[in-house]
């Protein structure tokens, strides 16, 4: 890969430079500063190109050398863009036909970015030759370290609905169906009547009376992921003819449904991620962990960078709420945990003006007075003691399915609930494991799985007949396998597989499913006799090689299967046919307070209310005063409650979690664990899962609190508490990377604070 990482030491610090919004003399301003904070790289000319071309084949570069000349002076690396997510306006004014037109047919409007048609040759002309340009200018400059290729490709235009990219969508449909015969046949246009004569005829899924042909939506989605990959490709080959310096093009895992990552994966030097909080959720720093997770995974595995984040509050959601005192921190560093090698933020100086002048900076409009500057100059010199993790990796046992043309698929109209919703089951399972302090890596269906203790699909309804060869090889090859309810449905054009519910799963989950029984809005069914309780879904199960571990005692399924498993020699697959919650301890992470901070030590009441409201998460919002004995204390009195057996050998010293797995296995043949509705925090999700990992064999720290946040990157244990109480983790030792503590045993993370340690001789 061209010139990974990108700085000769260190974890890269800063964010997006736009020094064009301010007069000169701020600048020398700006870089006092950022060499102040720590900053070491910055994104630069993001949105520049009006100034870098003020009129077709115009060019003026006098400004952007002069700061690059002044970063380079300072020791701050740049990170060089191509300013193509905002073309000019004489652009869209000479080329009225590469406008940006929605699926109603409106033609969108200038005055913003984004705001063109991604197959508009003219487009990919004007912005090859700005490329060109900036790349011919600065390859050798000796700031640049790397190459910053558009803005976040697909965020506002990745569909358009013009006649030129319908034109385009037609060469993409040869391309790939070669024939219109075989086109109908894939689409099913024998539905209705819809059969296409030649491909001339067909028009991208605009505004339709009623349904619409779902392999139409399909491959439009498809298209438009290449036609944005086309562009950047396009960029990135230009680039490599000046210079061999990694290039990359910001994404945003996870909150960009159009942009499919797993194909983008492979064209950039290096991952780059931009994610920000959803303030309106409690826990979004588990969204947050999902999101990295996720990002490491499109890297396959290798470092990453976060390219942007917030210090605080954005501009664009309804209500933007400033982050808690030490949240910026926990962000930052969770990022790093899970394989960032950069902490970079939108962005470094407030604007005064323009649609972003409300969303914070690093140094914020209230200047370096504020508390907000202070904490930006704690994390930068935080971060410059963090280099040694640069480069290393996160290894997980469990892996979770992940597939854009699944989540894409399911939320297409007409399906049996308007509540089967692809990131509501994903995220409940990612939740469920987060809190039992397990990292996980996402893979595609088809991946190479063979690693993993614990593979689960979580919402695969479209899957193909490989992709569930694939899990099924995995399992009888010895894996568990865990699958959740409407999953292997339909094929990759969104035909149902043949046969009866679950089509390509029916043998490896050794059942079938004879009919769908949605449930009504906000109605639940109990199951087994132990407290699980299912919503949105149940289904009549038949078993064909599977035995039942948990039926349902109530609704439309009572008396039949709910919870299946299947043995499959060493491994295992089970099914899971309604949606259980995760279930947590009690605390919520949102309200840490900072205890370098009085007047923030107590609870924020107004979020706690929000929490309990919740009625979604409901039943575990009341703390569990067991379980926090658990957290501070180490039961078994053998100092090594929180280790993973794999390392240590301490393969279960909770004795409260060994009781639960300890009663052996139930009537249905699942180890006792699922059972543990005594237990906080071990009612639904969380407890059928703990008994699967349990039985695959999966490790992972034991008697902490759900809102400690475990996750080991190399040599390197972070250790985030997003509680209120403090935690003390027992089995880790080495030295306090902040602190240059030694732990020879337990470690003490305050309220809302972060400790990382690195292992003693890198163990
Ligand atoms: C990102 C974008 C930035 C800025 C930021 C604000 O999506 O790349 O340019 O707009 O959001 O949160």
């Amino acid at each position: 890969m061209p010139g990974y990482p990108v700085l000769p030491e260190g974890i890269a610090y800063g964010g997006d430079y736009n020094p064009e919004q301010w007069p000169e003399e701020v600048w020398h301003d700006d870089v006092r500063l950022m060499r102040e904070a720590g900053v070491n790289l910055v994104s630069l000319g993001i949105f520049n190109w009006s100034l870098l071309e003020p009129a077709e084949g115009v060019y003026d570069f006098g400004r952007l050398d002069r700061i690059i000349d002044l970063l380079d002076a300072s020791g701050v690396k740049v990170d060089l863009a191509t300013p193509t997510s905002s073309p000019p306006v004489w652009f869209r004014k000479a080329h009225p036909d590469s406008r940006l037109v929605d699926r109603e047919g409106h033609v969108i409007a200038g005055g913003s970015r984004h705001s063109f048609c991604p197959s508009s040759p003219h487009y990919a002309t004007a912005a090859g030759r700005i490329a060109e340009r900036i790349a011919s200018r600065y390859a050798s400059h000796p700031a640049v370290v790397m190459w910053h290729v558009h803005n976040e490709y697909g965020w506002a235009n990745a569909q358009c609905y013009c006649e030129t990219s319908a034109e385009a969508f037609r060469d993409w449909l040869r391309e790939r169906h070669g024939d219109v015969g075989a086109l109908n046949t894939a689409w099913g246009t024998t539905f209705w009547g819809l059969t296409y004569g030649s491909f001339e005829e067909v028009e991208p899924p605009r505004v339709a009376p009623v349904g619409q042909l779902t392999g139409l939506q399909l491959d439009f989605a498809r298209f438009c992921v290449d036609a944005h990959i086309a562009n950047f490709r396009r960029e990135r080959d230009v680039i490599r003819r000046f210079s061999d310096l990694p290039v990359t093009t910001n994404f945003m895992i996870p909150n960009c449904r159009p942009m499919d990552y797993w194909r983008w994966a492979g064209e950039v030097d290096v991952v780059s991620n931009d994610h920000y909080l959803d303030a309106a959720r409690a826990d979004g720093h588990i969204e947050l962990a999902l999101a990295a997770d996720l990002t490491r995974s499109v890297a396959g595995g290798r470092p990453w960078m976060l390219m942007e984040h917030s210090t605080g509050a954005v501009n664009w959601q309804p209500r933007n709420l400033a982050k808690r005192p030490g949240e910026m921190r926990r962000n930052s560093l969770a990022h790093v945990a899970r394989g960032s090698d950069s902490v970079l933020f939108f962005q470094w100086r407030a604007s005064r003006y323009g649609a972003e002048k409300f969303h914070s900076a690093m140094l914020p409009h209230a200047g370096t007075g504020s508390e907000l500057w202070n904490d930006v100059v704690a994390l930068g010199a935080e971060l410059g003691k963090l280099g040694r993790v640069r480069g290393s990796r996160v290894e997980a046992d469990v892996a979770l399915v992940w597939d854009w043309e699944s989540y894409w698929a399911l939320e297409l109209e007409w399906r049996p609930t308007a509540d089967l919703d692809f990131r509501e089951r994903v995220e409940a399972f990612y939740e469920a494991l987060w809190r039992e302090h397990v990292t996980v890596d996402f893979v595609h269906p088809s991946a190479d799985i063979s690693g993993y203790k614990l593979v689960v699909a979580p919402s695969s309804y479209l899957l193909t007949e490989a992709s569930a060869k694939n899990l099924h090889r995995y399992a009888e090859a010895g894996g568990h396998l865990v699958v959740s309810y409407f999953s292997g449905i339909v094929d990759e054009n969104d035909t149902i597989h043949s046969g009866p519910y679950p089509g390509v799963l029916r043998e490896v989950l050794g059942l079938s499913v004879e009919e769908f029984h949605p449930l009504r809005e906000n109605e639940t069914v109990a199951l087994g006799d132990h407290g699980l309780t299912g919503r949105i879904w149940s289904e009549r199960v038949r078993l064909a090689g599977a035995h039942a571990v948990q039926d349902f005692t109530e609704g439309p399924d009572a008396g039949h299967p709910a919870v299946t498993c299947h043995e499959l020699g060493a491994g295992a697959a089970w099914y899971i046919a309604t949606a259980l919650d995760p279930s947590r301890d009690g605390d919520d992470g949102s309200t840490a307070p900072d205890p370098s901070r009085d007047e923030d030590t107590a609870p924020d009441p107004s979020r706690d209310e929000d929490t309990a409201l919740d009625s979604s998460r409901g039943s575990d919002v009341i703390p569990d005063p067991s379980h926090d004995g658990d957290a501070v204390s180490d039961p078994a009195g053998d100092g090594d409650a929180a280790l993973d057996p794999s390392r240590d050998g301490e393969a279960a010293s909770d004795p409260a979690r060994d009781g639960d797995v300890a009663e052996g296995r139930d009537s249905h043949g699942l180890p006792g664990a699922i059972h543990d509705g005594g237990v906080a925090g071990g009612r639904e999700l969380r407890g059928v899962l703990r008994a699967i990992l349990d039985r695959a064999g999966v490790s992972r720290p034991r008697g902490l609190p759900d809102t400690l946040e475990f996750v080991r990157r190399g040599d390197h244990v972070f250790l985030i508490n997003h509680g209120h109480e403090p935690v003390t983790v027992r089995g880790v030792s080495g030295t306090g990377v902040f602190d240059d503590a030694e732990y020879p045993g337990p470690v003490t993370v305050p309220p809302g604070g972060v400790t990382v340690v690195e292992r003693a001789g890198g163990a």
